[in-house]
């Protein structure tokens, strides 16, 4: 199975996939054939060059309306022909070309339980309503934000301490869940397949 990883920032999510795979890649059963960025400069494409990966980026700022960015994007992940795409922190809302493209098989982590605490903070804001557990969960991504059928989840307690530095820590040990869940849940759908029924995903 063919993945086009997307990715704007440390790209550890990217990193535990690139590990996963170099230690087996017959038995893992996805390989990546490319990184796709939104900005420069980010860890993220340099851990994808340092494991030999081409990479691209596509900035949103170099095009006229977020819809031709939505296209660009959308024609360079093409490009590598992907039979699945992960966003592994990959902080933009794809758009209508890109869902037309590659709904069904377009794979996100979120660092919170989902549907609780969707969009851009959701370690922060789920430690600001004070809940006791938060987590990870690996979905598809629909046209809403982070709304999209969950595929696993995995589970994280606050510890009182959390509070201390906004979130810093919990996010550390959220993303030490988050990228074995990723590394397993896309593994499992190469190997395995999957169908989508609803909001259920069934994964044989
Ligand atoms: C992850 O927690 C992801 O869910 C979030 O940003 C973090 C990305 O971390 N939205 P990394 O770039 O994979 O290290």
């Amino acid at each position: 199975v063919r993945l086009v990883v997307l990715v704007s920032g440390s790209g550890t999510n990217l990193q535990a996939l690139l590990d996963a795979i170099a230690a087996d890649p017959e038995g893992y059963g996805a390989e990546i054939v490319a990184v796709g960025a939104d900005r420069d400069g980010i860890a993220g494409l340099e851990r994808a060059e340092r494991a030999g990966v081409p990479t691209f980026v596509r900035r949103v700022k170099d095009y006229a309306s977020r819809e031709g960015w939505d296209r660009a994007l959308t024609e360079a992940t093409a490009a590598h022909e992907p039979d699945l795409v992960v966003s592994a922190g990959f902080m933009k809302i794809v758009g209508e070309a890109f869902l037309a493209r590659f709904g069904g098989r377009f794979v996100n982590t979120h660092p919170a339980l989902l549907p609780s605490f969707p969009g851009a903070h959701g370690v922060r804001d789920a430690l600001a309503y004070g809940v006791r557990v938060t987590g990870c969960t690996v979905h598809f991504v629909d046209n809403g934000v982070d709304t999209g059928p969950i595929i696993a989840q995995g589970v994280v307690e606050v510890r009182d301490e959390d509070h201390e530095d906004g979130g810093a820590a919990l996010h550390e040990r959220i993303k030490e869940v988050e990228r074995r869940l990723l590394v397993d849940v896309v593994g499992r759908l190469a190997r395995h397949g999957y169908r989508i029924e609803g909001r259920k995903v069934r994964i044989p």
